[in-house]
């Protein structure tokens, strides 16, 4: 099977897991064609049809993780890039698959719960859109992914919330906070966090790769969304910490932007959303308790 944009936090923890359930995956990344650890990185630009595409033809399933992070400061270069990237890497693979003499059964896209905007609001799949750069983007993503419908290849969504793994990804910065003793409520600490745990986003994949009941848009995200000031709170418990002095809206802007270099609204919005569809799919989740999640990681 092959993984776009697969050399990144989510897409190695999904190859390693891939591999563990005996599957051949082929990474396709920007850098150099290599071998490592049991993975085949085959170069691509994300943009174009290449030798790459022969990959694609034959293999179960295509994943496509590709995407600038959205963890940086929206100049207008970037935010020209964290469009281009996603909306280029999901056309030319919908070339590469037409291509296809033995087309994937599966094609499965990352997505964002971002397009649910910043909301308290328990939410579902057919919740409203939200407003804003990061919603425009998933806005177009999506739209981009279901323009044409793909006979014979399954075409799978998943708007992936809050992941939590090792080595990577959003909570590494919140740990980094908690160990400096800096780790205290985040703005009003309203805003949700809808959280997972990396070992059950990987269940989640396999499981809309192998299974003909996944097809269309879910959200891969856990069943108990909390807010930033009950999850900071879990995380000091989580590190043996005690409180830590809460870090208002201003000041978190001004860190964001001279330290951290990346977008205060990354920190200070949230969303409250539940996984519906995945539960009528009677998915069954490993971590459901935040604290139990947390233990496991850090
Ligand atoms: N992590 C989360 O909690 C989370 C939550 C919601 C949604 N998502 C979405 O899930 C996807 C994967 O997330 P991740 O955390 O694994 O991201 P990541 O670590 O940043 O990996 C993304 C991969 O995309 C490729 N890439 C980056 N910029 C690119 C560009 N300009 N053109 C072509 N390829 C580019 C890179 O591969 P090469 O450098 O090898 O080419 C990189 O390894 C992203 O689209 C992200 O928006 C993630």
């Amino acid at each position: 099977m092959s993984l776009a944009g697969g050399s990144g936090f989510l897409g190695e923890s999904l190859a390693r897991f891939l591999l563990k359930k005996s599957y051949k995956v082929i990474i396709l990344s920007r850098k150099p064609t290599r071998s490592e650890n049991g993975l085949r990185y085959v170069q691509w630009d994300g943009q174009q049809i290449g030798e790459w595409s022969a990959e694609v033809d034959g293999s179960y399933a295509v994943i496509n993780f590709t995407g600038k992070s959205m963890n940086c400061i929206y100049t207008k270069k970037n935010r020209q890039e964290i469009v281009s990237s996603r909306l280029d890497s999901v056309k030319v693979l919908r070339e590469a698959v037409k291509q296809c003499g033995s087309p994937p059964q599966v094609l499965i896209q990352a997505g964002s719960l971002a397009i649910f905007g910043d909301t308290a609001l328990l939410g579902d799949e057919d919740s409203p859109h939200g407003t804003g750069f990061s919603v425009g983007v998933c806005k177009q993503w999506e739209a981009e992914f279901f323009k044409e419908p793909m006979y014979g290849t399954r075409q799978v969504l998943l708007r992936i919330g809050f992941a939590l793994g090792k080595n990577g990804g959003a909570l590494e910065p919140l740990q980094k906070l908690v160990s400096l003793n800096l780790g205290g409520t985040v703005g009003s600490g309203k805003q949700y966090i809808s959280w997972l745990h990396v070992d059950d986003l990987n269940a989640m994949f396999l499981e809309a790769m192998e299974s003909d009941r996944y097809s269309g848009i879910y959200n891969a995200t856990g069943p108990h969304p909390v807010t930033n000031k009950a999850f900071m709170k879990t995380l000091r418990k989580a590190m043996g910490k005690g409180w830590a002095p809460p870090a208002p809206s201003p000041f978190v802007w001004l860190g964001a932007y001279t330290v951290m270099r990346t977008e205060p609204s990354l920190a200070l919005t949230g969303r409250n959303c539940v996984p519906r569809r995945l539960q009528e799919n009677g998915f069954q989740f490993t971590y459901t308790d935040l604290e139990e999640a947390l233990r496991d990681l850090v």
